[in-house]
């Protein structure tokens, strides 16, 4: 794992959640807030503050959060009094910057009544298009202080972190004023994954692996990250941002660059994020020609009749939003010239999977000409990051019986029989942030980098809208050119 130093503790803070009324909130942040609290892995000097414009009293905010809560943990009454006593809320709109005083007025009360020594952990999980004026306001604000001396402010920003590399690199501009680099935790819950730090095990804890991890001896590389799921309460979010700068430009290319990257020399914050670094940078814009984009119609996914994107709430009935992109990289160094990186990401499909593939060279197989081989593939090294998360290795092995015939097998390892409890990924980055460890964030220049490996890409889609959307089935396996992206060149995608 990631190393976090200083054993379970953390310093007194006071928590401002920016956007508390939200999905993001009430199902993810709160609940790890409360597990965190609960586990005794943060200082007892806490206090959560929750800013969004809807009125609510504390206690309805209460409410809302055990519900959040109740919704993936079970909850203890004790504990549970324990967190409420410390959560409060302040209704007050982020893009006004005279509404930041009534949040001034509520810390002051609530952080000496905690003890939480003056340090700030704001947790920007409003709609991406208002962080500029989020940070402006607070820059404005007397509310952070810049720089990571003591007392602290630090930030956490969701993704996507802009809409383009222009907007980026404005943004990492006003944090530079305001905060401070040291002091900005952009977040990519894809990093904070059990299964996704443990490839970074994979890789640099085994030697078996890495002497065969190159050009010479990998044919391509597939991430997938398909969803069963639709947009859901989304819609206008979605409407916003698409597949592409919903998941690819952050969670998928943060996978690759886990993949691909050297073994950094020491594993801190700068080494592992310098190497992540050095991969995207050898990554050319994707080309309009290698890529592939799609949005669902209606369709049956589980057994269940679900409504085409277009008909979903919040969505106008000609969107062009793509809900699915496929597309092939390149990275142009020494370890993968000429090795294909195919990627493909998309909602309301057949069903959920994370996976990250590496897929091996053919051996010379003239030895074998006379055996059946019609059952063998490629060896095929397979990271499952999600629900069924699983390392899988499928080899050549010889079918037993009279017969000359070879058939791949699977060696399979499946993370759940540690039998360890596992947390989710805000609780590790929430403690990371409190800790003031940035390894497991992105850091600005790989943020920048990722933009420009999609942005041209997006913006040709902008001016050649598709004319053929939908152009897949809810619950299938989305449209028949991302097949034809990878058999054009001899390949195809893995199943199960
Ligand atoms: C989020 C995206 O970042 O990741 C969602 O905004 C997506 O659209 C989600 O569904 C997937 O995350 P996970 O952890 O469920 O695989």
């Amino acid at each position: 794992m990631i190393p976090r130093p200083g054993g379970l503790g953390t310093e007194p803070v006071a928590v401002v959640v920016i956007g508390a009324t939200g999905d993001l909130s009430q199902r993810l942040l709160l609940p790890a807030l409360y597990r965190l609290q609960t586990e005794g892995a943060v200082s007892p000097s806490l206090a959560v503050v929750g800013m969004s414009r809807r009125p609510m009293t504390h206690d309805q905010f209460r409410t809302f959060a055990r519900d959040g809560v109740g919704q993936s943990t079970k909850v203890d009454p004790v504990s549970w009094s324990a967190f409420a006593e410390r959560l409060f809320y302040v209704s007050a709109d982020s893009t006004k910057e005279s509404d930041y005083a009534h949040l001034a007025r509520m810390l002051s009360e609530v952080e000496p009544r905690f003890a939480t020594g003056g340090n700030r952990l704001f947790y920007l999980a409003a709609p991406p298009s208002t962080y500029e004026m989020i940070l402006t306001h607070l820059g404005h604000s007397e509310l952070v202080r810049y720089g990571g001396g003591a007392p602290w402010t630090r930030v956490i920003i969701e993704k996507p972190f802009g809409h383009d590399e222009a907007s980026a690199r404005r943004l990492d501009a006003l944090i530079d004023r305001v905060i401070g680099e040291q002091s900005c935790f952009r977040i990519d819950h894809y990093l904070g994954k059990e299964t996704v730090q443990n490839m970074l095990v994979f890789r640099f804890a085994n030697t078996v692996f890495e002497p065969v991890w190159d050009r010479r001896y990998v044919d391509h590389v597939q991430i997938s990250f398909v969803e069963d799921i639709g947009v859901g309460g989304r819609g206008p979010f979605y409407e916003e941002v698409g597949v592409v700068r919903d998941v690819v430009q952050n969670h998928v290319l943060q996978l690759l660059a886990i993949i691909a990257m050297e073994p950094p020399v020491v594993f801190d914050a700068e080494g592992f994020r310098n190497e992540k670094a050095k991969v995207l940078r050898a990554i050319p814009p994707v080309r309009p020609e290698h890529a592939v984009r799609g949005q669902y119609g209606a369709g049956v996914v589980r057994g269940v009749q679900v409504p085409a994107y277009r008909d979903e709430a919040g969505i106008g009935r000609a969107s062009t939003t793509p809900t699915y992109a496929a597309m092939r990289l390149q990275i142009d160094n020494w370890r993968w010239a000429d090795v294909p990186f195919y990627l493909r990401a998309g909602k309301r499909l057949a069903q959920k999977d994370t996976e990250v593939v590496v897929v091996f060279r053919q051996p010379p197989l003239r030895l074998f000409r006379d055996y059946d081989m019609a059952g063998m593939d490629h060896n095929v090294l397979a990271f499952k990051t999600t629900d069924d998360q699983k390392i899988m290795l499928r080899f050549a092995a010889r079918v037993p019986g009279h017969k000359t015939q070879i058939r791949s097998v699977a060696l399979d390892f499946s993370y759940h029989d540690f039998g360890e409890p596992e947390h989710p990924p805000y609780e590790h980055l929430l403690l990371d942030a409190l800790r003031g460890v940035q390894t497991s964030f992105p850091r600005r220049d790989e943020v920048e980098l990722q933009w420009a490996i999609v942005d041209p890409l997006l913006r040709y889609w902008e001016e050649h809208p598709p004319q053929d959307f939908p152009n897949y089935a809810a619950g299938s396996a989305g449209p028949q050119q991302a097949d034809e992206l990878l058999v054009r060149e001899g390949r195809r995608w893995r199943a199960d």
